[in-house]
């Protein structure tokens, strides 16, 4: 096959598309935008290939390079434009950029054979749907497919703090999250929101909690909260439960082993389907492990592995890819028509997908993100002792999250100084993250005093140290901002 030699456009017309902007495009394209959302910066290339630092352009043309600690919505485990993953969408695109839904293609079969082999527990040699869309649609499918095999049942148990999408149904499978949409009650006599073990701020008042481990006196009363609703509490028999293992957008809030285990067990005495949504956490992003369940099977010998699984953020290799896989055990498969979408069958996202599994297996990229993680981990639990804002620090891997306190014996949330935090970060070359909010009946806005640091898995070591060295510049600076 030929390399691609453009027919109709020069090659210069082509390459303008995607290399610069004017001011006056960005002033021009804020007047077309239907979202609000716009960043100060716009990025415009990788400053290397497959490097976690991206050149951005300000709206006077400046452009200055960000160590991306968002791994753009946590998506490019292999930083941005991996000349791998590129080949791999290129060989693909000189051949096919598209097919049916209902076609199959060399990188489909591919991709779901190999994640049949590397998915975790119950779920190994399990069947997998795609979609091109990303981490909603894959829930969905879950709960298709729960629906499907429960004969009927269309109940779902959901969780405080969760996020699963911003379609219709997942916005309302979330969180509510008053403060940034307007859609969290759409179907909503199709959940039952329980609350999560949330460690560092037990209801049960146990004070031990922390990095996701249980305080060591806690018997897990949260369970039995949970246990009542799954056993008849809630308005219907539930087809399924739905958790993220540890909850991304919702502040970083690992579910305890211990609960898990508990929670398995429930599920399958009551016949209810347990989905794990582990669209953030696959992809090694917490550490040596493909998925986190994968690693409390390895490192605490406890195999919670779910019915069903989700993934996407970096599934994809960057390009859009939502999964669904499921335990050879459910019986169960859709229709054609069950579950797809125009364009659900991407030839380019499901080659770039199986190239970014291979390469991060090769280059053993597991193994560098939970140095990596290890190392800033540590550095941040040093500059704790210095820094009484610095709450909870939370791990694993390169999936970190530091909860903001404006005093660590009543733990009240700061969020004001997380805001400055984010707002900052640029100036010190670094983009952070941040939690969903909570929006009060009065209207304030709680808890968004989470810090996000994931940065893609190939950061070096220099690129860890710039990062710790920065998050604390950055944390001076706002802390100066919200005493003003
Ligand atoms: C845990 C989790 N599930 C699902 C989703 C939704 O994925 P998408 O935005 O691709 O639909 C997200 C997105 O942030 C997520 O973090």
């Amino acid at each position: 096959m030929k390399d691609i030699e453009p027919k109709v456009l020069s090659k210069e017309e082509l390459r303008r598309i995607s290399q610069g902007i004017n001011g006056e495009e960005i002033l021009e394209f804020q007047k077309h935008s239907l979202n609000n959302f716009v960043e100060p910066l716009t990025p415009i290339e990788a400053k290397e290939p497959g490097s976690p630092w991206v050149k951005v352009q300000d709206e006077e043309g400046n452009m200055k390079d960000i160590l991306d600690c968002t791994s753009m919505n946590w998506a490019l485990a292999l930083g941005f434009a991996h000349p791998d993953v590129n080949y791999a969408a290129m060989e693909q695109m000189k051949r096919l950029t598209h097919v049916r839904y209902n076609c199959l293609t060399p990188a489909r079969a591919k991709l779901a054979n190999k994640l049949a082999e590397i998915a975790p527990g119950k779920l190994k040699g399990g069947k997998v749907a795609f979609n091109n869309e990303g981490g909603g649609l894959a829930n969905e499918a879950a709960m298709k497919l729960a629906m499907i095999a429960s004969r009927g049942s269309d109940h779902f148990g959901t969780f405080w703090h969760g996020y699963h999408g911003s379609s219709l149904v997942t916005a309302t499978l979330s969180q509510p999250i008053h403060a940034v949409t307007r859609f969290d009650s759409f179907a909503a006599g199709h959940f039952t929101r329980m609350p999560q073990p949330y460690c560092y701020r037990c209801m049960w008042n146990y004070k031990n909690g922390s990095d996701g481990k249980k305080d060591p006196e806690c018997n897990l009363e949260c369970f039995t909260v949970v246990e009542k609703y799954i056993k008849g509490m809630a308005p219907r028999q539930m087809a399924g439960v739905i958790l993220e293992p540890i909850q991304g957008a919702g502040g970083h809030i690992p579910f305890p082993p211990e609960f898990l285990k508990e929670l398995k067990q429930i599920c399958k005495e009551e016949k209810i389907f347990l989905i794990y949504d582990e669209c953030q956490t696959c992809m090694w992003r917490t550490g040596k492990y493909f998925t986190v369940t994968e690693r409390y099977k390895e490192e605490l010998g406890l195999d919670v592995s779910p019915d069903m699984m989700t993934f996407t953020k970096a599934i994809g290799g960057g390009l859009p890819l939502g999964v669904l896989i499921a335990s050879p055990k459910v019986r169960k498969t859709f229709t054609p028509t069950e579950e797809h979408t125009t364009f659900s069958s991407d030839p380019v996202a499901l080659a770039t997908g199986l190239a970014a599994i291979k390469v991060i297996e090769k280059e053993k990229i597991g193994e560098n993100c939970e140095k990596r993680g290890k190392f800033i981990t540590k550095r941040l639990k040093e500059m704790q002792e210095d820094y009484e804002v610095m709450g909870d620090i939370r791990g694993p891997g390169l999936f970190i999250g530091i909860e903001m306190v404006k005093d660590r014996e009543t733990r009240e949330p700061f969020t004001e100084l997380v805001e400055e935090m984010i707002q900052l970060a640029p100036d010190y070359n670094l983009y952070l993250g941040e939690s969903m909010p909570i929006l009060s009946a009065k209207g304030e806005l709680l808890m968004r005093n989470l810090v996000k640091i994931k940065p893609p898995l190939v950061i070096t070591e220099e690129d860890a140290e710039f990062i710790v060295e920065n998050f604390e510049k950055v944390l001076k600076k706002a802390l100066n901002k919200v005493k003003e």
